[in-house]
């Protein structure tokens, strides 16, 4: 319905999680945008929810691609509007002339940062085992060994805004910080180096760059083989950047010391939904957590109220300029 303040068309959201509408709905009536919530996952089969909306919100698991572009552009859509940074789900070559594509660049790269290193801390120190065995006045410490941070040396792979927040982390703890980006930076205690020197001499890698032709399945067995019996490797950027076999074969070979992954390959079909009562049959995910030495979160680095009311504003801002003719934080 066109939305009364504005007479524009109203933008409809492909939204599922009550976590985001709270903030959508705090913000959407500044910004003059009517938003009805759709419960699917955006994907060709349900652009048809688009109806007579000129905008569409989607997230990181949304299916975006040729067909689902084609779809939506057929009907009355003229925007996506991505709630998250990150596009690799969208076909932006099948976009161009079709449909414009706005994104929130910058939301909280402390959010996604900080819990990289609750990951990390969770790993090492097994706070999530002690948290079960104390419960059940389990208070025997067999198992339960970490290492000091301080003195390790943090690997950084990309050091954008949520890199570079990590690499403050990592200096607090008191380690040495390596990076690698095709783009170096200037940052005051960073030693940029080659993946390969990254691999063979830090005792943490995090991933922090995005998922491109060129990064898809960057750590792979070659990369794994170069690291270190008791390297942790920590993503909280895009599953597909690392290989899940070779993954799997690491750790079973005890090749690396430790997984830390709120992104998984093959994520789309399971997180974000409680799958409890059913039999998943995907084997690499049940290998991963059966293992004593990974955890996994629900691609759930981005999730704190910062992020979330930043993310709504941006979003709506986003939807705003669109309609008004002036279109900003579009991905070309
Ligand atoms: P950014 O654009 O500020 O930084 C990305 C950096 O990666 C840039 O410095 C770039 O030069 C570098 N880079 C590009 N290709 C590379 C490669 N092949 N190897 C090494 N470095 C490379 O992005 P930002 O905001 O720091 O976000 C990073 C990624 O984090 C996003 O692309 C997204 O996939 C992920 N993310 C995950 C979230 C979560 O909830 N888990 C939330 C937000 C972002």
């Amino acid at each position: 319905e066109p939305s009364p303040q504005t007479n524009a068309p109203a933008p409809r959201l492909i939204c599922r999680w009550k976590y985001d509408k709270i903030w959508f709905d705090r913000f959407a009536p500044d910004y003059g945008i009517k938003i009805r919530y759709f419960e699917s996952r955006l994907r060709a089969e349900t652009a048809v929810l688009s109806g007579d909306s000129r905008c569409v919100c989607a997230f990181v698991n949304d299916e975006i691609g040729k067909d689902t572009i084609n779809e939506l552009a057929g009907r009355n859509v003229g925007l996506i509007a991505m709630r998250c940074a990150g596009y690799n789900n969208v076909d932006i070559k099948a976009a161009k002339g079709k449909l414009t594509v706005v994104r929130v660049p910058e939301y909280s790269p402390y959010a996604v940062a900080e819990h990289a290193m609750a990951l990390l801390l969770t790993l090492n120190r097994k706070t999530h085992k002690a948290y079960i065995r104390t419960r059940d006045f389990n208070f025997s410490l067999v198992g339960m060994c970490g290492f000091d941070l301080h003195g390790k040396t943090a690997g950084i792979i990309g050091t954008g805004k949520i890199g570079r927040a990590f690499v403050q982390l990592c200096k607090g703890f008191g380690m040495k910080v390596l990076a690698y980006d095709p783009y170096p930076s200037e940052i005051d205690g960073v030693e940029y180096t080659d993946i390969e020197h990254l691999c063979k001499n830090s005792d943490i890698i995090s991933l922090h760059c995005p998922l491109t032709k060129e990064s898809w399945h960057m750590i792979d067995n070659g990369t794994l083989s170069m690291m270190k019996s008791d390297a942790i490797i920590v993503n909280t950027s895009r599953g597909s950047l690392i290989d899940s076999e070779a993954l799997i074969s690491a750790l079973t070979n005890r090749n690396i010391g430790g997984a830390c992954l709120d992104v998984y390959e093959e994520e789309s079909d399971l997180f974000y939904d409680d799958h409890s009562d059913s039999i998943v049959r995907d084997e690499k995910l049940a290998l991963l957590l059966s293992m004593p030495n990974v955890i996994v979160s629900s691609h759930q680095a981005f999730l704190t109220n910062e992020a979330l009311e930043a993310i709504a504003k941006v979003t709506l801002e986003n939807i705003r300029s669109w309609f008004d003719g002036k279109t900003v934080n579009e991905v070309k």
